[in-house]
């Protein structure tokens, strides 16, 4: 299992200045947090890229991206989701119109890198705390661009050569990765810092994993000599509670029992996150749950993933 870093020293960051281009967006006021608000964020000395990837689809990544993002901007922290999944289901759960064809996503992977790379990002919220969500979202044609990715040079950073360019203006930026390990996934394994990975407990899901170390420890070797990607750890996603708070089936049960083991490896679980109501509509209605649901336990449970990737330098 591969090392993860601890939290370090960190330097002051120039905080972001509110310019006129969060005007039509939405507030989140310190009322709605009520008495959830928690700690605010380290000061970043540098955005922090991290990838919520796992190749097995339905498993929760695009609901922890966005409920993370929400989680850390309530921290008081700037953060950029990268719809990088050209289903672009993070772009419709937060009511962000989908890129006109061709995606300037795409474009910008391509090679056209924008002037300014700004043009590709969109505001969705704002927090009294600070805190900011950007999406660069996607678009159908996503799906072409991977195709045309395999013919470009440096096919594999770039990613990270756009993301440098929005470096400045976030703290953190997560990346939902598409349900595959294609050469979008491998472009965020690159990129990224630390690695979060959203798993179900389902009997594939243990075999799924070990498919996905192997492609972390593969891109590793080949793409990140020197500077392996942090695995920040699991978030279990839509858990299914029985007696006692345990998962309710004996398969979730045992399957939970596999990913502890792991645990014990050195890749912990980070929170685990009932099926629940709140995350639904939250979706349904375009907001994180710190921001629809910010006393609920589903809120609470992306609070702790988002200390975790805070602390991490
Ligand atoms: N804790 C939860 N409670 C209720 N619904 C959830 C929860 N987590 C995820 N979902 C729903 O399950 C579906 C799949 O989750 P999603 O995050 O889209 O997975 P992935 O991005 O890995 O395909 C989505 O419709 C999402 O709203
Ligand atoms: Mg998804």
């Amino acid at each position: 299992m591969k090392p993860w870093l601890l939290a370090r020293a960190f330097a002051f960051v120039t905080r972001y200045d509110g310019g006129s281009r969060f005007r039509a967006v939405a507030r989140v006021t310190p009322e709605r947090y009520g008495a959830a608000m928690t700690a605010p964020h380290q000061p970043q000395a540098r955005m922090r890229i991290t990838a919520v990837v796992n190749q097995k689809g339905g498993v929760g990544k695009t609901t922890t991206t966005i409920n993370l993002g929400g989680a850390l901007a309530e921290m008081g922290a700037r953060v950029l989701l990268v719809d990088l999944d050209p289903q672009g289901h993070l772009s419709d759960a937060l009511k962000l119109p989908e890129a006109g064809a061709p995606a300037p996503l795409g474009a910008a992977l391509l090679g056209a890198l924008p002037d300014d790379p700004g043009r590709i990002v969109l505001p969705h919220s704002i927090t009294d705390t600070g805190g900011v969500v950007d999406v660069v979202p996607t678009a159908f044609d996503m799906l072409q661009v991977t195709e045309q990715l395999y013919q470009v040079k440096a096919r594999e950073q770039r990613l990270s050569r756009l993301l440098a360019r929005l470096a400045d203006r976030y703290d953190h930026c997560l990346i939902d990765c598409p349900p595959s390990l294609d050469l979008l996934t491998v472009n965020a394994l690159e990129a990224s810092d630390g690695a979060v990975i959203p798993v179900q407990l389902e009997d594939s899901s243990v075999k799924a994993m070990r498919l996905l170390l192997a492609e972390v420890e593969a891109v590793d070797l080949d793409l990140r000599p020197g500077r392996p990607l942090t695995l920040h750890g699991m978030v279990v996603s839509m858990l299914e509670r029985g007696a006692e708070g345990k998962p309710k089936t004996v398969i979730a049960r045992s399957v939970l029992a596999s990913f502890k083991q792991l645990e014990a490896e050195g890749l912990p679980i980070l929170a685990q996150v009932p099926r629940g109501i709140p995350i639904s509509e939250a979706w349904r209605f375009g907001q994180t749950v710190s921001a629809y649901a910010p006393n609920s336990e589903h809120a609470a449970a992306f609070r702790d993933v988002a200390k975790v990737v805070d602390a991490a330098r």
